[in-house]
């Protein structure tokens, strides 16, 4: 059981942020990343359109018998991994943005978080955000259009700096020094952001905290794999192999898969 592969499932190619967090910390781990490019975005869809597109995900990850799955995408886990939990035996690993680090440690009272609607209008988002974040501000501001710039090969383009320019905005007026990014797409516009914003503005994504979880979890089941062989680590993508490969550095085992 060990070594099984750990499952790790996004709305399309985002996630692999989480999946290079895994891999560096877990290396001897076997993955299985299954990207739903075909139905990107999953943030502006309604909850059970979510569910289902998850139990989907989920329903091929344990066909390949993964012993733990990552949901790599905030979207699809603040709005199904109470329902995944319940419902399948395996663990579950969820992504949540990381907007407690950001209340604790802001200094200006301010802090940005850049997110799905999905998220935003979640009820895990706005728990979350009460308990920690309660008496600072906080700038919400709804990604609309990043994943599907980001989905169809144009991260570093003039349109995607200028929709990052509209939505900082009002997080600079407001004197923001830390911005969540509350979307496993948004990793990748980490280049772009500091450009774009203040240089006393931090930015915080839950990647490595992500790492950290899904270890302590495969430790606490007894699932971590200790044998010294390399790891596999395959990837399939209902849309295009190309934009998954140009976000991967190392050279990546990618298929075309039609789920
Ligand atoms: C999306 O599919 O809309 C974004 C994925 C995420 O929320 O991480």
């Amino acid at each position: 059981m060990s070594k099984n592969p750990i499952g790790i499932f996004d709305s399309g190619v985002g996630g692999t942020s989480i999946w290079k967090e895994i891999h560096h910390l877990l290396p001897n781990e076997n993955t299985i990343y299954l990207a739903d490019s075909k139905n990107a975005p999953y943030g502006t869809k309604g909850k059970d359109t979510i569910i289902n597109l998850s139990i989907k995900n989920t329903e091929y990850l344990l066909s390949k018998n993964c012993k733990i799955i990552v949901v790599a995408c905030n979207t699809a886990t603040t709005n199904t991994i109470d329902y995944l939990r319940a419902t399948y035996s395996i663990p579950f690993i969820g992504i949540e943005p990381a907007i407690k680090p950001a209340a604790l440690q802001t200094k200006t009272n301010a802090i940005g978080i850049l997110a799905t609607q999905g998220t935003l209008s979640s009820e895990l988002f706005s728990k979350t955000s009460t308990i920690f974040a309660s008496n600072i501000r906080v700038i919400e501001q709804n990604g609309n259009g990043i994943v599907e710039l980001i989905e169809s090969g144009k991260l570093y383009s003039d349109e995607m700096k200028s929709l990052l320019k509209l939505y900082l905005e009002p997080m600079i007026d407001a004197n923001i020094d830390y911005l969540v990014l509350g979307c496993t797409h948004y990793p990748y516009l980490i280049p772009i952001l500091i450009e774009l914003l203040p240089k006393h503005v931090k930015i915080i994504d839950s990647g490595e905290a992500v790492a950290r979880q899904t270890k302590a979890i495969l430790e606490k089941h007894n699932l971590l794999n200790t044998s010294n062989t390399s790891s596999k680590n395959n990837f399939y993508t209902n849309g295009n192999p190309k934009i998954m490969a140009s976000l991967l550095e190392e050279k990546a085992n990618i298929e075309y898969l039609d789920f």
